[in-house]
């Protein structure tokens, strides 16, 4: 069965997130769309972020993917939950350290920061780079 990944976005992001569905879709994965929907005025981001914690916590999505304007209040919020390691991430080699080097399960993009090319990108980075595991693992065990 395909691995699904989670996307949500506050009002800051919903452009963005149906850009990265289509994107997940096209190779292969599940999706699982948080919302909020096109159109949306006004949202709360933490609302989402509690979401996809939820979905990668209980095992639903095997990662989520948080858009809000800057990725700064989706880090935050969804960063706040035991388990789950959140990564703002600005380039590819952000998302692939994220990856290899801190196991982050939850990916932060900022619509109001990254043009949707290059947020594709490092969606790409994120989801194609496996954890290193060793010492990072020992690292992680220290607060995780
Ligand atoms: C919404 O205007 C904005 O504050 C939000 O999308 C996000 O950037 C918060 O960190």
């Amino acid at each position: 069965m395909a691995e699904v990944i989670a996307v949500g976005s506050d009002h800051a992001g919903p452009e963005l997130k149906s850009a990265i569905l289509e994107f997940l879709t096209a190779r292969g994965l599940g999706t699982l769309d948080l919302g909020v929907p096109l159109g949306t005025r006004v949202s709360s981001y933490p609302e989402i972020a509690a979401k996809a914690v939820r979905a990668v916590l209980s095992g639903e999505a095997r990662f989520g993917i948080l858009v809000c304007g800057t990725g700064i209040g989706m880090s935050m919020a969804a960063g706040k939950a035991e388990g789950i390691r959140a990564a703002n991430c600005l380039n590819e080699f952000m998302a692939r350290m994220a990856r290899a080097h801190n196991d982050a399960n939850i990916l932060a993009l900022g619509a109001r920061v990254l043009g949707s090319s290059l947020a594709l990108a490092v969606v790409e980075s994120f989801l194609d780079t496996p954890f290193e595991g060793g010492r990072h693992r020992e690292r992680l065990d220290l607060f995780n």
